[in-house]
């Protein structure tokens, strides 16, 4: 009963805390004017991220169409998802409704519009408060009379359904979450009983239960997913309906047919931790692999409005680099149209089992007009064909291994009907990299993985394996590299941070005349959200967050949520999100926008975007799904790199999250997730690895979660082994919004703050202790540091040296903005 009542009070007080610190603030000043290259480059990405499913021939809608817009999302669209990553005031919000109303090509039926504008002004949606949104919108009851009469005076119906997702809790198995409600059951009943075409769209972040949309058979005219496309969502979509644009939007996850299909769902939304039993048989790895048949449509799939040809005309592998030459040809007779080319592979199985296709790289054609050609150059390193052996099983622990045998390759337009295109042979074992095992599996947590057995017809199939558990003592590893404290200089000198952009002190010296007080406050931001140091709902400020560092010339900068937008107390754009982003496969689109937006951050003043969202899509009713890109770590990474690029090209920076493994909501952080190193390194870190050598962030966030029982905000062996040591990044990191309390079981005079600077976790964000509760700055690294075996003064000018190695670059340093 006690243990009851305490936790019910933890819950309340967890929402309150959430309520109150994450809490989107006013709107402040007007202005709601958008650079128009940005607005427009927005309706393009939404544009090319949206997905046509199946389609009969109803779409496009015929010119001059009487279509009937039935559901009442037509009104009432979900732009974007909830939380951090969709709390953006954007400049203005155009329905489905607003949009069709602006194109003269199709007639939309006045008397069914009229009838969902009365009810929906009269069932304003309610839309809850954090963690508490709604789902789903109530839809409108439909009369049959109302039916009949629209499809008497129509000839299409288009019939939109809406599912809106959020941080901080996760979608469910229920009506109105993963499934149909009976109202929408109805509605699509109804409409489908009566009207010879109809189109089905789908208005939401995360993947829905799609399979019942398989029982009206050929009633069902066309399935388009249109995600949510941010502010210029509606346009893009009204833009595909009637065929201004065909849509060239490809699945980046496999949509199963039934939940339960899912290699992770028996395996998901668990309080205290999640075995990920799959390994690294994530999304179509493991449907392609182990359950085809489960699959409803496959990764990379999506239809076009025009045909087209894909003919490979070379494959070749030359200085260690597989090159694929295809022409991607037009068939069509009516359509200009983009189309995605996808070059997977199949490593061959030895000691360890791999899946039988991995992608390994894509393109993306211009608007190809009927009859035209383009020819495109697909290439990727076959080293990038390894496999990580964190059991030993090829005789090399830790290490990154080509196996031998025939490496074959695969072209096409979704993963399911690549064809073979070519094959490389690799002789003899080869180790790739030699590294040292991190984050591996707690002893004593050990779990069952899947693993791919050669059965004795030379097939594949689905066999279990123990997952490898941690050997490495990390005490003695990190006793045998802490870093000596700095020389320390004659007591009049004084260093400005000028100095060293200069050229006139070395970063070194400038650190070693930093008080202890002075290299505390670097670790930390400035106590809460909204700070006063930065533009108005700002989410945090951190660098020059004290009078003394000012002084000294460090400047405070000012960090925003992303992905979706920045959020802020003012108007800003409001960008797709991330899987809609990322389903354009374009990799060029979102760079550019990116770098557009970059150019909105300096408008608004922030300088750190906290995005892109790069967590995967490992189980589809994450309630943070809608931020991220995708279930395959190459589109994660090379999406998340393109993103990073555009906005540093402005010399703004970003912040890739949530590093590592967050990949559910529910108790979101205290949650462990238990993973073997190879799916780690294969699936959840080689998005991050990708996007940090391709684009270099300044920055990074930790995620909330455990992995493998250690905090990521604490990971000595995920920061400072991995991602410092392996990685080569130099750049800051900080935490999610707080962190957990905690004692370092290996080094006792460690805790918190002290903890999590011994890990390079070089900033708390916000600032203020767990949960933004306690306004004061958390005393346990100075209190440490004054310990015997505490955190050392080398390990508090690393972390120093980190974040001021940031600000150096960041742009009100560069710019030589000043803030009070
Ligand atoms: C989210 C982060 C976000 C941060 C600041 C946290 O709740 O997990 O993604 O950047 O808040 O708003």
């Amino acid at each position: 009963m006690k243990q009851h009542l305490k936790s019910a009070f933890g819950r309340i007080a967890h929402r309150f805390v959430n309520g109150v610190t994450q809490m989107s603030t006013d709107v402040v000043g007007g202005d709601t004017s958008v650079e128009p290259a940005l607005a427009s480059l927005c309706r393009q990405a939404a544009t090319e991220g949206i997905v046509l499913l199946r389609n009969d021939g109803t779409l496009p809608l015929a010119g001059g169409a009487r279509v009937a817009v039935f559901g009442r999302v037509q009104n009432n669209w979900f732009t974007v998802g909830y939380g951090s990553g969709g709390d953006v005031k954007p400049p203005y919000r155009v329905s489905l409704m607003d949009a069709l109303g602006e194109v003269d090509a199709v007639h939309v039926d006045d008397q069914l519009a009229s009838a969902y504008r009365v009810w929906c002004a009269d069932n304003v949606p309610d839309e809850g408060f954090w963690a508490h949104w709604p789902r789903h919108f109530e839809e409108m009851p439909l009369t049959a009379e109302l039916v009949a009469g629209a499809a008497e005076r129509c000839d299409v119906a288009v019939v939109v359904l809406g599912r809106a997702a959020g941080e901080d809790r996760e979608n469910v198995l229920e009506q109105g979450s993963y499934y149909l409600t009976d109202a929408e059951r109805h509605m699509c009943d109804a409409v489908m009983a009566r009207f010879e075409h109809t189109v089905l769209m789908v208005n939401t972040g995360n993947v829905m239960d799609l399979s019942w949309a398989e029982s009206y058979g050929d009633r069902l005219g066309a399935l388009v997913l249109a995600w949510q496309g941010g502010m210029e969502s509606a346009h893009a979509l009204a833009d595909v309906l009637v065929g201004a644009a065909s849509p060239s939007g490809r699945l980046t996850s496999t949509i199963a047919r039934r939940y339960k299909d899912y290699p992770s769902a028996r395996h998901f939304g668990d309080r205290n931790f999640s075995n990920y039993v799959e390994d690294v048989y994530v999304g179509y790895r493991y449907f392609e692999t182990f359950a085809p048949d489960a699959v409803l449509y496959p990764f990379g799939h999506g239809l076009s409005y025009t045909s087209f040809s894909i003919t490979t005309t070379a494959c070749d592998v030359v200085d260690g680099e597989v090159r694929v030459d295809v022409d991607v040809h037009n068939t069509g007779v009516h359509h200009t149209a983009r189309q995605v080319v996808q070059l997977y592979f199949n490593a061959p199985d030895g000691p360890l089992g791999t899946p039988s296709r991995v992608l390994a790289a894509f393109a993306k054609t211009a608007d190809l007009a009927p009859g035209e050609t383009q020819s495109l150059q697909l290439g990727f390193a076959v080293d990038q064909m390894a496999s990580y052996d964190d059991a030993g099983a090829t005789g090399h622990r830790s290490a990154w291994i080509l196996q031998p045998g025939s490496y074959e390759f695969f072209v096409g337009s979704d993963v399911r009907s690549a064809g073979r295109v070519g094959s490389y042979s690799v002789e003899e074992l080869r180790v790739v990299q030699q590294l040292e095992e991190a984050c591996a599996v707690e002893p004593g947590r050990r779990f069952d993985r899947m693993a791919a057995v050669r059965d004795a017809e030379g097939g594949t199939r689905l066999g279990w394996e123990a997952t490898p558990e941690r050997t490495v003592d990390l005490r003695r590893r990190i006793l045998d590299t802490l870093p000596s404290a700095l020389p320390a200089l004659a007591a009049d000198v004084v260093w400005r941070l000028q100095d060293v952009a200069d050229g006139n002190a070395s970063l070194e010296a400038f650190v070693a005349q930093l008080s202890l007080e002075e290299l505390e406050a670097l670790s930390r931001g400035d106590l809460r959200m909204n700070s006063p140091l930065g533009a108005p709902g700002n989410a945090g400020v951190l660098g020059g967050v004290t009078e003394s560092l000012r002084r000294k010339g460090v400047v405070p900068v000012t960090c925003t949520d992303g992905p979706s937008g920045i959020r802020l107390s003012e108007h800003a754009a409001l960008l797709p999100c991330g899987t809609a982003l990322a389903s354009s496969w374009n990799v060029d689109l979102i760079s550019e926008l990116a770098s557009e937006h970059g150019r909105e951050m300096i408008r608004k003043g922030s300088d750190v975007l906290l995005s892109p969202g790069m967590n995967i899509h490992r189980d589809p009713l994450c309630g943070r799904n809608f931020e991220y890109f995708s279930e395959d770590p190459l589109l994660t990474g090379r999406m998340g790199a393109a993103v990073v690029t555009g906005v540093q090209s402005q010399g703004v920076s970003a912040c890739p999250k949530h590093f590592a493994a967050n990949n559910q909501e529910t108790n979101r952080t205290k949650h462990d997730s238990r993973v073997s190193e190879r799916a780690l390194r294969e699936i959840y870190l080689r998005g991050f690895e990708i996007c940090i050598a391709e684009a270099a962030p300044h920055t990074i966030m930790t995620s909330y979660n455990k992995i493998n029982g250690v905090w990521a905000h604490y990971n000595h062996e995920l920061v400072t082994t991995i991602l410092r040591d392996q990685w080569g990044y130099d750049g800051l990191v900080m935490t999610d919004w707080w962190m957990q309390p905690s004692r370092d079981p290996n080094f006792p005079a460690l805790w918190d703050s002290a903890y999590r600077v011994r890990a390079q976790v070089d900033v708390l964000m916000p600032g203020s202790t767990i949960g933004g509760l306690r306004r004061g700055y958390d005393r346990s690294l100075l209190r440490s540091h004054a310990r015997p075996e505490g955190i050392t003064l080398g390990e508090l000018q690393r972390t120093a040296t980190n974040v001021l190695s940031f600000v150096l670059v960041s742009r009100p340093f560069t710019t030589g903005r000043v803030t009070a």
